[in-house]
């Protein structure tokens, strides 16, 4: 099944969304207005704000009031990947030029602030201190993890504790405040919000684990960006972890470095692939997913719990 089919009772209201964003992002500025449209109409499979409104389903659902905060929830994520492309020097994201190769550093830093500006000044039009503080802690901590990922590069004493730190700020966090946000904005339940809040982060912490993994097994095409960046980048993620548990890979990774050729660093990925590194780095994204349906399953059932274990099941088996 398409990942559209499975929220297809919300389509109008993600169609809703989809022109919002854009809206939400019109500036007065010819380049904030290019650059803003640029990075939406990339595309992206706008989980987001499906967390966002299937969360808001098990409360009061009110698409006016909800959409002012899947709007947000996705813009804050954009914003975080027009930073990121800067950080990480990358000039293609989903298959087309990111806004720093476009334009320049400059003005992927401005763009990335106008959109989290942006989506500051629409979540403010919702009157729920608690949807302002979750998401306020949220970017604290993404910061955070952006800054441990930088300390991190190229350190190859890190153990698994790091990675999973890591990838809970960068990834999971942001993804539960989704589900969070939508789950307080619709006046879910208390019991229900903390059950879609940590579904949220297990979903997240499989998703970026099977991310990690794609980049390893993933061909350029379908990456949208060439395979194997994250090593060359220094980022060590959990393949890595477990195929330099044997000795010759563990050197082998060791003389990773920021200009290694093409060819040197397609030998490392090919020495970890060939360990069991990736089918363990699988079992345990399947392992959140499997808690991340364990903890919704006493959610009242229907289309939105159906939907989220849906969505949960093909995040956990995406190919790209
Ligand atoms: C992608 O990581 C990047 C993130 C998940 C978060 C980046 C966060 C920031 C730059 C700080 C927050 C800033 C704002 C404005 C809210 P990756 O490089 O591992 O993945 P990629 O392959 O998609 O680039
Ligand atoms: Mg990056």
């Amino acid at each position: 099944m398409k990942l559209k089919m499975m929220y297809s009772f919300l389509n109008s209201d993600i169609e809703k969304i989809e022109e919002a964003l854009e809206e939400t992002v019109h500036a007065n500025s010819i380049i904030l207005r290019e650059s803003s449209l640029h990075l939406l109409q990339a595309g992206g499979k706008r989980i987001r704000p499906i967390f966002v409104l299937l969360a808001g389903q098990f409360g009061n659902y009110d698409i006016h009031k909800i959409k002012k905060a899947a709007i947000s929830l996705e813009l804050i994520h954009m914003a975080s990947l027009v930073h990121d492309d800067v950080i990480d020097d990358s000039d293609l994201r989903r298959g087309q030029p990111t806004i720093k190769a476009k334009w320049d550093n400059k003005v992927a830093m401005y763009t990335g602030d106008y959109i989290f500006a942006r989506s500051i000044e629409i979540m403010s039009e919702i009157n729920k201190p608690e949807a302002h503080r979750v998401l306020a802690n949220t970017i604290v901590e993404l910061c955070i993890g952006e800054i441990q990922q930088i300390e991190d590069k190229y350190r190859f004493d890190q153990n698994i504790k790091d990675y999973f730190r890591r990838i809970k700020r960068k990834t999971a966090l942001l993804i539960s405040a989704s589900s969070l946000v939508g789950a307080i904005v619709s006046d879910v339940e208390e019991e229900y919000q903390q059950k879609l809040n940590k579904f949220g982060y297990y979903v997240g912490m499989s998703y970026q684990i099977i991310d990690d993994v794609l980049d390893f097994v993933g061909t350029e095409k379908e990456l949208g960006k060439p395979a194997g960046g994250d090593l060359l980048q220094g980022n060590i993620t959990l393949p890595v972890l477990f195929a330099m548990e044997k000795e010759e890979v563990r050197k082998q990774v060791m003389t990773v470095h920021e200009d290694m050729g093409k060819k040197e660093l397609t030998e490392v990925i090919a020495s970890i692939k060939n360990t069991d590194a990736i089918d363990r780095s699988l079992h345990i994204s399947d392992m959140y997913l499997n808690k991340a349906l364990h903890t919704i399953r006493d959610l009242p059932n229907g289309k939105a719990k159906s939907a989220l274990i849906n969505i949960a099941k093909y995040l956990g088996k995406r190919k790209f």
